[in-house]
């Protein structure tokens, strides 16, 4: 078995191969001589028990990691874990949410019964199945489009399947960029757009966390219909505060992270 490093560098790889800006923008904080420590990484499925997070989280926890907290996002429909590798404090907290499919619509719900649940015939094993993309069938953009009316986060994986959908960098260990703000202007000048919805930065010093994000790369995917340019994943930063123990706030704050969820809003 891998180490959890090798595993993290691993799916660091297949997530800036699939997303040009995730290199670009990786280049320009080591061009700035900012060594990057990521704060968390996140993935995204649906809450069927042969793909739901527990079957995500499993080559994490063989690795050492330990469930920390779990999370229910209201308005987008989704409940998620936290997982955190207290032997290494420089490891990435991991994040995996899951729609709960049976509060959408009964139309959705019979959508994704059909041309996902329904064809969940091989799942790839162990660690395999975090960048294995759509395991379902070839996406149909029609349903793709039909999915986007009622969920995002359900359409978004419908066509892409599993891979990171963010890596989160921790802003508190950059040695230039004091504030997330700073981050911010220089993403912004190098020419990267932000996720402006509930403001670019989401969350308060008061809240102990502030997180901010670009816009996802809007990449090519072969649908049934044809290849359509629809949005893949994107780069997070994260700035957290001291809680009045001193130590570091480590969770997730849900009314936040419903806001950047929208990263992968098709661009308007
Ligand atoms: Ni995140």
């Amino acid at each position: 078995m891998t180490t959890h490093k090798q595993l993290l560098d691993h799916l660091f790889n297949d997530y800036q191969n699939i997303n040009p800006s995730v290199k670009k923008i990786h280049r320009l904080f080591q061009n700035e001589n900012e060594s990057i420590i990521n704060d968390h990484i996140a993935f995204r499925t649906f809450n069927y028990p042969e793909i739901n997070i527990d079957v995500l989280a499993k080559p994490f926890l063989e690795r050492g990691y330990k469930e920390t907290a779990n999370y229910r996002f209201e308005q987008k429909k989704l409940t998620a874990k936290h997982y955190e590798y207290s032997d290494d404090p420089s490891a990435p907290k991991i994040f995996i949410s899951q729609l709960e499919t049976q509060l959408l619509s009964q139309k959705s719900q019979d959508i994704l019964n059909k041309h996902v649940k329904s064809n969940l015939n091989q799942i790839p094993d162990r660690e395999e199945i975090l960048t294995a993309g759509n395991i379902w069938e070839k996406p149909k953009y029609k349903i793709y489009e039909s999915l986007l009316e009622e969920s995002e986060y359900a359409a978004w994986l419908y066509a892409i399947g599993f891979k990171v959908n963010h890596f989160t960098v921790l802003v508190n260990t950059l040695n230039n960029f004091e504030s997330l703000e700073k981050v911010n202007s220089f993403l912004k000048q190098n020419g990267f757009p932000l996720n402006t919805s509930g403001g670019e930065i989401k969350g308060t010093p008061q809240e102990f966390l502030e997180q901010s994000s670009t816009l996802a790369d809007m990449i090519e995917v072969e649908f049934y219909e044809g290849s359509y340019q629809i949005p893949s994943c994107y780069y997070e930063f994260a700035r957290r505060y001291k809680m009045k123990n001193g130590s570091l706030f480590n969770g997730f704050i849900a009314k936040s992270a419903d806001k950047i969820f929208e990263s992968t809003n098709i661009k308007k």
